[in-house]
């Protein structure tokens, strides 16, 4: 099959499902303290029309597919699903973003799955901190969940997402610099981006990835790595031994030129970038009985049409109706 390219000449390499919209944490950046009305089981797409898109999608030139949510793992048999995607001939990379509290369940399954690689989200390395960020006392079991997937050799690198917020992530730079240094996972502080529910998202609440990188530097100093042009993040190495850290930058430093993204939501709209205001549904043609012909022309159309940039710095943008769990992270 042809590749799929969008209208500003960007080839799309990368794919991000989202398995439910549902989530057994309630972030504050994320969700509401009492959730979302919840998408209904015949909504969302069952593991045999996953397939068959990332199946088309992969043939379309997609290697690489990250399984997100909500949370994946509350998503009932989610093993099965990684195993049946991990079949597709064609696709390189199958990696899962979670946030950690069914791991330790789980962990053995997802390396039988064929899952190459997985990012666990952790705001705060101090218990009661996470509680406030998370509304949730997991970090215990969460830091074990860890434990599990870097006991599974094929699951590797791991890595560990943590937020940048003004006024919490401060106290969290030096714990995590020293995580980084002594536990082999690689730490990626990522901005915070306006797609939290209860839209109190501020250009003043985004702890830049350099204000982070900065104050790192103060006490390791850092030596950059190369990276792909499509790679969100900066990786650097610490200049006096192990460890690795990362920052994703997408308000301070914008990468869409190189994005090379779509994204399925669990009720199977593709969206074409995580800010946009319009979406083009697969699922109603899906069960309708498209065949691939006329599946493919409706990616390729929404494709075609991919945002240039997102807008989050500009005047008059508009945040999303969509929470990040309704997206897929
Ligand atoms: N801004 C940036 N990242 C977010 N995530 C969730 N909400 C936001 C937001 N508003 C991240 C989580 C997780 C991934 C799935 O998305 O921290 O790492
Ligand atoms: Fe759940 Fe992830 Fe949203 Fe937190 S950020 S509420 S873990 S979907």
């Amino acid at each position: 099959m042809e590749p799929l390219f969008d209208g500003h000449g960007r080839k799309i390499g990368d794919l991000r499902v989202s398995v439910t919209d549902r989530c057994n944490f309630r972030c504050q950046y994320c969700m509401p303290a009492d959730g979302l009305p919840w998408l209904e089981r015949e909504q969302i797409l069952s593991f045999e029309e996953i397939e068959r898109l990332v199946d088309l999608m992969v043939r379309m030139g997609v290697g690489d597919v990250r399984l997100t949510g909500g949370e994946p793992l509350v998503r009932r048999e989610f093993p099965l699903l990684a195993a049946m995607l991990g079949r597709i001939p064609g696709l390189r990379d199958l990696s899962l973003t979670t946030n950690g509290y069914l791991l330790e369940r789980d962990a053995a399954a997802l390396a039988d799955a064929g899952i190459n690689r997985v990012n666990v989200s952790i705001d705060s390395l101090q218990r009661d901190r996470f509680f406030q960020i998370t509304r949730r006392d997991a970090l215990p079991r969460v830091l074990a969940g860890l434990e599990a997937v870097a006991s599974h050799p094929e699951l590797r690198p791991v890595k560990v997402n943590a937020l940048g917020i003004r006024g919490f992530t401060e106290q969290e730079i030096l714990p995590f610099a020293e995580f980084a240094r002594t536990t082999g996972f690689e730490v990626r502080f990522i901005e915070f981006m306006p797609l939290d529910a209860d839209h109190e998202w501020e250009p003043e609440k985004v702890l830049t990835g350099e204000e982070i990188r900065l104050e790192i530097e103060r006490h390791f100093p850092l030596v950059e790595l190369e990276r792909e042009p499509s790679a969100t993040a900066r990786v650097y190495r610490f200049a006096d031994g192990a460890g690795t850290v990362g920052f994703v930058n997408p308000v301070s430093e914008p990468f869409c030129s190189d994005c090379n993204r779509i994204r399925l939501t669990a009720e199977g709209k593709l969206r074409t970038c995580l800010f946009s205001l319009n979406e083009t549904d697969l699922r109603d043609p899906l069960r309708a009985g498209a065949d691939d012909e006329e599946l493919e022309a409706l990616i390729r159309g929404a494709v075609a049409r991919k945002e240039l940039k997102h807008r989050v710095n500009e005047p008059g943008f508009i945040q999303p109706d969509r929470t990040m769990s309704a997206i897929g992270g």
